[in-house]
């Protein structure tokens, strides 16, 4: 998209050399190779005759010849109202080296995305998140302008772990808490400080969330895979791992959607008490669950060994950027201090917004109301999956917004994904989620074909259309 300079026109750099001959030859060149080498972009605002002039010190008169000759050229575009924009340069132009091309040909356009993980944007609850904004604006004293304390907002991290013990049963004190932009930054931090404290090896699911391998490496931690199966993380396998810790999904396993069982947390916290270990939690999708009272947070059993991370940016959105740890009190230090080196800290007026928006209770209302958005979504994909696919095809969907379709066996799933595509459904297969490490030995164990649906995002009448789109691209692919 262009950029859309403000009214009037910003500032431009045209470098002038008064005894090397004529002015407006000189503005003219330099706007020629500006748009040339797409310095100044298709569609990008010039600045107003007048103001060009003034900027440059020359009559309007020469600024004006000097727009109508690119006028003429084609390297601009004049329309009453609008002013002087930069032309779209036509294909095969003269072009300086390095040119780039404002508009690469247009994909086909997504109709349904069912990418998982995206909460729905539609009922973000903007007005609740002005009126506390304006609130935190109001009433935070200047004093607190400054850089935040190390931790982040000492109200936040009440309010954050007062709502950890009341929700998710959790048991950490503000003391206990870092306020970090998200979940994934609060990972790195984490990561980075267990490493300091000895940590050499995570376990990470698989499948599971893409590129916290990544992330384990960056800290200097050896990755390697755990298996998931229809009760979560299989802890006798993560036995023979040989890790010291364990990332998990428990509340709703991205991606299968599976939620760990009571037998499996018990398991896993033996685990941790056995190794001297440690689990981190990504609490992610513990809000909604539909067939029960949510599962209280691995947290709250076993604080000594459970480092807790929690996000807004599923419940609220991710464009708020605000999460926690909640890490037994030894590891806070540590924590803090990854957070100090890589910045100054998350923003105060947001993390006062957040807290305000908690504390008065219209983050609780906004959850009620969207977890029946959600169970309303799952109900349909539910209905629309049997008709179209038969039953016992869905997994996954006692909580959360994403589930796991099964698709026969021996179907191709990346042909499906790729099929469904040109037919504008993004999804994606399950093996997209598989943590294979480079250098592992052998082939992995093959996981049935599957699509993960997400559906957070997706009205019913899209879930409607996109499964029927799935039903047609896996009929093409069909084995028989
Ligand atoms: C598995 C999982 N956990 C947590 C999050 C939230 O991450 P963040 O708070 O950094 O947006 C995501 C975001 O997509 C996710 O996929």
């Amino acid at each position: 998209m262009a950029v859309d300079w403000a009214l009037g026109g910003p500032d431009l750099l045209v470098a002038l050399d008064r005894g090397a001959g004529p002015l407006r030859n000189q503005i003219q060149d330099q706007l020629r190779t500006a748009i040339r080498e797409g310095r100044l972009g298709a569609g990008e605002r010039l600045p107003s005759t007048r103001r060009l002039s003034e900027l440059l010190g020359v009559s309007r008169g020469t600024v004006v010849d000097v727009y109508e000759q690119l006028l003429a050229e084609g390297y601009v575009e004049s329309e009453v109202g609008s002013g002087t924009r930069v032309a779209t340069m036509p294909a095969g132009a003269a072009q300086a080296p390095g040119f780039v091309a404002e508009s690469p040909p247009a994909p086909r356009p997504t109709e349904v995305d069912f990418e998982y993980g995206i909460p729905d944007l539609g009922s973000v609850p903007l007005t609740d998140w002005s009126w506390a904004v304006s609130e935190a604006t109001r009433t935070l004293p200047t004093t607190e302008l400054g850089d935040e304390a190390p931790a982040g907002s000492r109200h936040l991290r009440e309010v954050v772990t007062a709502y950890h013990r009341r929700v998710r049963s959790g048991c950490a004190v503000a003391d206990e808490a870092v306020v970090v932009s998200g979940f994934r930054q609060g990972l790195a931090f984490v990561l980075a400080t267990l490493a300091r404290h000895g940590l050499t090896r995570i376990a990470l699911e698989d499948p599971g969330p893409r590129e916290h391998d990544v992330i384990a490496r960056r800290a200097g931690l050896d990755a390697v895979p755990v298996p998931v199966d229809d009760h979560g993380v299989d802890v006798s396998r993560l036995h023979e791992t040989e890790a010291q810790a364990v990332l998990l999904t428990p509340a709703h396993q991205c991606p299968t959607g599976v939620a760990l069982s009571p037998m499996r947390r018990r398991d896993l916290v033996a685990w941790a008490d056995e190794v001297d270990g440690f689990i981190l939690e990504d609490d992610y999708d513990a809000e909604f669950r539909y067939d029960r009272q949510p599962v209280g947070s691995l947290q709250g059993l076993n604080p000594a060994r459970v480092i807790a991370l929690g996000s807004v940016s599923k419940t609220l959105a991710p464009a708020i950027r605000l999460g926690w740890v909640l890490a037994p009190a030894r590891f806070v230090e540590g924590i803090i201090e990854e957070k100090r080196l890589s910045s100054r800290g998350a923003p105060g007026l947001d993390q006062e917004a957040l807290a305000l928006l908690m504390e008065t209770g219209r983050f609780d209302r906004h959850l009620r109301r969207v977890r029946e958005i959600y169970r309303t979504r799952r109900d349909v994909l539910a209905a629309e999956v049997e008709s179209v696919f038969g039953p016992g095809r869905l997994q996954g969907m006692v909580a959360g917004c994403h589930a796991l379709l099964r698709l026969p066996d021996g179907t191709p799933e990346s042909a499906v994904v790729e099929t469904a595509a040109s037919m504008g459904v993004r999804v994606n297969g399950l093996g997209h989620y598989r943590f294979v490490p480079a250098d592992a030995k052998g082939e992995p164990e093959p996981l049935p074909p599957a699509l993960v649906l997400g559906f957070g995002n997706v009205t019913e009448q899209r879930i409607k259309r996109g499964i029927h789109t799935l039903a047609k691209a896996v009929e093409r692919h069909s084995p028989r």
